[in-house]
């Protein structure tokens, strides 16, 4: 694989969890594979009092934390964070811009990386303004034609609703041009993400039937077994829409919906990938409520254990509105998937975590072998699982041995795991490495980002203006509001379950 040319990681927020649980251990497993640059460092920033060597040490105990055992070799730890600096630091003080300049520029001498720099924002949104004007403020933010080049890395959320993604984009359009920025979406860091792309476009098998002729509908989930945890505060802000349906679902979305690109590179891919978005069926803000239900978890019994409902979770309101279970009905209006519809819920506090596209083939045309059981009606899937136990399923009939045609529905499985001998980078080491390499390819572009939030935008807007629109509770361990059923209109359609509801009592009822 190749390697990056030299140059710098600044991480602003480097004393926060992202850096930690994340960042440094998906680096250090680029160190040990050999494809950090060879003149690399990493330059972190945040108000915690640290200096290079308790910096260090605290990466060393966060690489021994989050890396697997098999992978860490204390001589490697010890090398790799030889390459650690930390400068405390408030990003708002334009002043200390100077200083980081200046230890920055020794270190570039050092390590010989010519002033290319990757400018990681790992802090609270309201920081990537301020971030990019101390980095114009002291001329870092700008590539040198022909000698160096500065990449910046946004992370989620990539705004709040339309507007303040577009107010985003702005701010960031201010001082980086569009090709520096990269937006992380850490699904499409994903190897089984990625690898639908490699199914599509590299089986000439699948391809042909990839369209309005032979898909019935098209099913997304994305389950968590647990709730909100401690994170009950933030999450409340945010909920199920935002924090995973706009920004992951939807991209996954796009790499099933798009079309082949020419070419196997950011420019051709992510031209295919805005088509999709702009082709989404807008929902007209008085018909939200037929096409999106929302729901939130209630208390309930899981395996003899009680489970708080989402309300009685810390930092949560008790009246609280806010969705941890959505699922959407919409339509892609163009010629390979007109009058397909799409079908994609997420939720917490579900019976299992599992994340999972559901490719539900039509049936044929005339049933020879009699009326097909129950099972048999949804008999024809591909499903492609992201997490856990990433893989691809088919399900197909066969022949039941013995007199008659019993028909039955049986598997072809693969999972990733069978490949033992193969390493699978974790989303962050793959998206760290692409952006050293300068390729966007999986990194979302601007107006990809402005056009999801333009689909769920009314969603929103009818939530928070249309008093009527339901919020259905579901017992915590079950596959959400029982109304998400009603969404389909095709006989015998359903959602697929993995596993059965969990719960052992807890009430389905309106919010
Ligand atoms: N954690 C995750 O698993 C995760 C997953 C996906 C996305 N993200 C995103 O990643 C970003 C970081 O998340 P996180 O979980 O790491 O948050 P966090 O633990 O709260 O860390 C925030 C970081 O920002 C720094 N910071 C805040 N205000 C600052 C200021 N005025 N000057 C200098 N540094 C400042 C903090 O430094 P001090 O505390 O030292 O001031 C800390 O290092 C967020 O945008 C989040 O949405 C995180």
């Amino acid at each position: 694989m190749e390697r990056p040319e030299n140059c710098i990681l600044v991480i602003f927020g480097a004393s926060g969890d992202l850096t930690r649980r994340k960042l440094v251990p998906g680096l250090f497993n680029l160190y040990r594979r050999n494809l950090l640059p060879e003149g690399f460092a990493i330059y972190g920033l945040g108000r915690t009092e640290l200096d290079d060597t308790s910096f260090r040490e605290s990466m060393r105990e966060a690489i021994h934390t989050f890396v697997k055992e098999e992978n860490l070799a204390e001589k490697d730890v010890s090398a790799f964070i030889d390459n650690l600096y930390y400068q405390t630091m408030n990003i708002r003080d334009l002043d200390a811009y100077i200083e980081m300049k200046r230890r920055l520029d020794d270190i570039s001498s050092q390590k010989n990386t010519g002033g290319n720099y990757v400018f990681y924002m790992s802090t609270p949104p309201r920081l990537f303004g301020p971030i990019t004007e101390g980095l114009a403020h002291c001329k870092m933010n700008e590539d040198i034609a022909g000698e160096s080049w500065r990449r910046l890395i946004v992370e989620k959320p990539f705004g709040y609703d339309l507007e303040t993604a577009r107010e985003l984009n702005e701010t960031l359009h201010k001082n980086f041009q569009e090709e520096q920025i990269y937006r992380i979406d850490h699904y499409l860091g994903k190897e089984t993400v990625q690898n639908m792309l490699v199914f599509r476009f590299a089986n000439g098998l699948f391809e042909p039937l990839w369209n309005r002729n032979y898909i019935e509908y098209v099913e997304i989930t994305s389950a968590e077994s647990i709730g909100v945890g401690s994170r009950g505060g933030y999450y409340d802000g945010s909920g199920a829409l935002r924090d995973m349906f706009q920004n992951h679902l939807l991209q996954v979305v796009g790499m099933i919906a798009m079309e082949p690109p020419a070419k196997f590179e950011a420019t051709a891919v992510r031209n295919e990938t805005i088509k999709v978005f702009n082709s989404l069926r807008p929902i007209p803000e008085n018909e939200v409520g037929k096409y999106v239900i929302k729901g939130q978890y209630t208390e309930s019994k899981v395996r003899g254990e009680a489970v708080k409902g989402y309300r009685d979770e810390e930092g949560v309101p008790d009246d609280s509105k806010t969705a941890t279970y959505v699922a959407v009905k919409f339509f892609v209006d163009n010629w390979r998937w007109g009058g397909v519809p799409f079908f994609v819920r997420t939720g917490k506090c579900l019976p299992t975590r599992v994340t999972e596209a559901v490719i539900h083939f039509k049936q044929t045309p005339h049933q020879l072998f009699g009326k097909p059981s129950e099972e048999c009606y949804q008999c024809n899937q591909l499903i492609i699982r992201i997490q856990p136990d990433e893989g691809i399923l088919m399900k197909f009939n066969m022949k039941l041995p013995g007199s008659g045609f019993e028909v039955r529905t049986v598997n072809m499985d693969f999972h990733y795991s069978d490949l033992s001998n193969v390493y699978v980078p974790q989303a962050y080491e793959r998206l760290l490495l692409d952006c050293m390499l300068g390729d966007a390819t999986l990194y979302a572009r601007g107006d990809a980002v402005e056009a999801c939030w333009e689909f769920v935008d009314p969603i929103l807007k009818a939530w928070e203006n249309d008093g009527d629109i339901k919020v259905y509770g579901y017992p915590a361990g079950t596959w959400g509001p029982t109304a998400a059923r009603e969404l389909f209109d095709i006989p015998e359609g359903d959602w697929r379950y993995p596993c059965k509801n969990l719960a052992e009592d807890g009430e389905y009822c309106e919010l």
